[in-house]
């Protein structure tokens, strides 16, 4: 009797439910759960019982009124969504100028890379690529970096499981090309390098790119001469400068850091030097016929000095906000 009397209540909820709009549902609501409710009541008639039949009406009525609930959120819901659907269908003004297609861009170490091959193939330098999962006779080894050698600690290397590694420079691309080329070899190599390191002038995986100019004679001023040329002609000013500060690579002998003075500033771009005799022999040239120079700079910090910005990992970050401007 009790569960029909409910029952009862359920079915003419649903039956005014199913006929609502959404400004409806408020007064159903209240309809049933207001103190003279449908539910309210039976919700007041419980205080009325013998006090042994409190808790099973208290349960069931309970049981109702939850019921009711889920119907009413349900039936919102469901009125929402239509309503919502059928806005935006209403929304779409077909008299409105189209959106139009937006032109992407290159991204900005594209460029950057583009114009230094542009650059450099002015000179006569072909472009070469490598693997950028390396061995580490490529990548070490045949850049007369034995093993234990303590340069090997310069480079936080990111190793695979079977040994190989992510190549930490474009260096391993000189001994590439130089065991499957002959002289001359004048070449660049720009690429992607790793190295476990992350902070705003350093990311993960950053770009390099390697010179090499192998020949039978080649000078160390032949290098000067190069990146001079290349340097103003990259930050388009004629009267830039270069210095060289010695250094310590074990590819190259003697080694030096080469610096830019940009608005003033001096600024360190590059390492370079002799390439070290170790390395032609690696690369199967006679070290006794032929010498050569080589350099490697880094094409984010050169995206970096170019463009002006001062956080290298905003440019794989792909904010299209900042990459935008370089379009
Ligand atoms: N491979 C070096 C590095 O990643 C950069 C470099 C220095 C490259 C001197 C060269 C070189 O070719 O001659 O730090």
């Amino acid at each position: 009797m009790v569960a029909a009397q409910e029952q009862e209540i359920l079915n003419q909820a649903a039956q005014q439910l199913a006929a609502a709009e959404i400004a409806d549902l408020d007064k159903i609501k209240s309809e049933f759960l207001g103190k003279r409710g449908h539910i309210g009541r039976m919700l007041q008639q419980i205080g009325q019982l013998p006090p042994e039949q409190r808790k099973e009406a208290g349960i069931k009525t309970n049981a109702v009124r939850s019921k009711f609930e889920q119907m009413l959120s349900a039936r919102r819901e469901e009125l929402k969504r239509q309503r919502f659907a059928s806005q935006e269908h209403e929304a779409v003004d077909v008299t409105l100028a189209g959106r139009g297609p937006r032109a992407g861009a290159l991204h900005p170490i594209s460029q950057v890379t583009e114009r230094v091959a542009q650059i450099f193939a002015s000179m006569g330098f072909a472009v070469a690529d490598g693997p950028e999962i390396e061995d580490d006779f490529h990548n070490f080894e045949a850049l007369n970096h034995p093993e234990d050698h303590p340069a090997r600690s310069m480079h936080d290397t990111f190793y695979l499981q079977d040994g190989r590694l992510l190549r930490t420079h474009t260096s391993p691309v000189q001994i590439r090309y130089l065991k499957s080329n002959s002289r001359p070899v004048r070449i660049i190599a720009p690429g992607r390098c790793y190295r476990v390191d992350n902070d705003a002038t350093h990311s993960p995986m950053f770009h390099q790119v390697e010179g090499l100019w192998v020949d039978d004679q080649v000078r160390f001023s032949d290098l000067k001469g190069i990146l001079l040329a290349f340097f103003s002609e990259f930050f388009e000013d004629a009267s830039l400068q270069v210095r060289f500060r010695p250094s310590y690579f074990p590819f190259t002998e003697p080694s030096a850091e080469c610096d830019i003075k940009l608005r003033g500033k001096w600024l360190e771009v590059a390492g370079c030097g002799m390439v070290h005799p170790n390395v032609l022999a690696a690369g199967g040239h006679d070290p006794q016929l032929c010498q050569g120079w080589a350099f490697g700079t880094g094409l984010d910090r050169l995206a970096m000095l170019r463009y002006g910005f001062g956080d290298l990992r905003a440019l794989f970050e792909n904010d299209l906000r900042f990459l935008a401007q370089f379009a």
